[in-house]
């Protein structure tokens, strides 16, 4: 077992620069995922550890030895694709000894290893067949078993569940979860879905054009985002934002067509800030009514409704308040009907306050 460290690690091709002074400390048995929109640079810094990339600047360290001019076979790694590059003409018992043949590991030993992670999959029924005698999922499967019976120190996973459909994915993603619990192996998964994120990380790291905005577990990253852009890249439906300025000695946020009471987290930071540009980010979930149960205190926005989602549990609203869009998630027996205004109750405890020019996160 080991731990991942970036240190101050850059990615250039040419003048190019992918990724910019990235630090990033994986711990020993840590799971942590990498997440951002195509082209952050995810892929770029998994394949920096597994060694298929060189690194530009900085140092990459695996449990204690600096990796950066150690061959891929020597980096006691292994890696799951989201193609699962199976070799079609083995059979699946052979795909997964592949490995372990070149290691020249003695044939019992082999054969252990095997037999325990097909059983561990569940694929124990196939080893005789081809690749193309099995489904989508069966195939990702002997992907992950290969990379389990190599033991190695650390998995890196790079959109493994991408190829699959959404209810396979789902099934896959708790299967994952609970073999990296088992197995206690320090991994690296690199995913574009912020659900994949949220419910396998123990942390994530968030990217966005090759630099890394926020890390932190799940629940910090969704209650306090660095920035704009990761209050807006987590969650679904993604928060909704307001322009507003500080208003009456910092104690109102004052939107276009309506104003907020500053809430008391905040006070202190924004007192005497009268005319500073802030944007309010509000959760759709954090709407709680008309007609909720808040806890807390709270505060209306007036909307026109102008589309209304039934999803069964709950019921996606759209209301305008002047240009600005609000998103409200609301209990499908008390849901507005088009066209109607009405007040969202927000609660002011929930609300997310940046800076409308650096974006970051202000304060509390
Ligand atoms: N060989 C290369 N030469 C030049 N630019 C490259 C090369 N490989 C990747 N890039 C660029 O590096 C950036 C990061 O690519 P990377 O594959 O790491 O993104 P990603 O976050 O994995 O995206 P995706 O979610 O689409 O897989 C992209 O802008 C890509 O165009
Ligand atoms: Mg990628």
């Amino acid at each position: 077992m080991a731990g991942v460290a970036f240190d101050q690690v850059c990615k250039r091709y040419g003048k190019v620069s992918v990724i910019e002074g990235l630090n990033l400390e994986i711990k020993d048995h840590e799971f942590m995922v990498l997440v951002g929109p195509s082209g952050c640079g995810k892929s770029t810094a998994l394949r920096m550890v597994a060694g298929l990339e060189e690194i530009s600047d900085g140092t990459i360290v695996i449990g204690d030895r600096v990796v950066n001019e150690l061959p891929p076979k020597d980096r006691d790694i292994a890696m799951v694709f989201q193609s699962y590059a199976l070799y079609p003409h083995m059979t699946i018992r052979e795909n997964l000894e592949f490995g372990l043949r070149i290691r020249k590991t003695p044939p019992a030993e082999m054969k252990r290893l095997v037999d325990d992670a097909a059983e561990m999959l569940g694929i124990d029924q196939l080893l005789d067949r081809k690749p193309k005698q099995l489904s989508g999922g069966q195939r990702q499967r002997v992907a992950v078993g290969r990379a389990i019976v190599r033991q190695p120190s650390v998995f890196l996973f790079d959109e493994p569940l991408s190829n699959l459909d959404a209810k396979l994915r789902v099934q896959m993603r708790a299967e994952i979860s609970k073999l990296q619990h088992r197995l206690q192996t320090t991994c690296i998964y690199v995913t574009h879905d912020q659900v994949e994120a949220m419910t396998m990380g123990h942390r994530i790291a968030v990217m966005k054009d090759g630099k890394l905005q926020q890390c932190g577990t799940p629940l910090e990253v969704y209650e306090k985002p660095a920035n704009l852009f990761v209050a807006s890249f987590i969650g679904t439906p993604p928060m909704n934002f307001v322009r507003a300025t500080l208003a009456e000695g910092g104690t109102r946020l004052a939107a276009a067509t309506f104003s907020l009471p500053v809430p008391e987290a905040w006070r202190a930071a924004a007192a005497g800030k009268d005319g500073r540009g802030v944007i309010v980010g509000v959760r759709p979930e954090n709407v709680v009514g008309p007609g909720g149960a808040p806890r807390g205190p709270v505060a209306g926005i007036p909307v026109t409704v102008e589309a209304v989602e039934p999803l069964g549990h709950e019921v996606i609203v759209h209301g305008k308040a002047g240009e600005d869009l609000v998103v409200a998630k609301l209990d499908p027996h008390r849901a507005p009907h088009l066209g109607e205004t009405l007040d969202l109750v927000v609660e002011l405890n929930t609300l997310h306050l940046f800076d409308s020019t650096t974006e970051l996160r202000l304060g509390a």
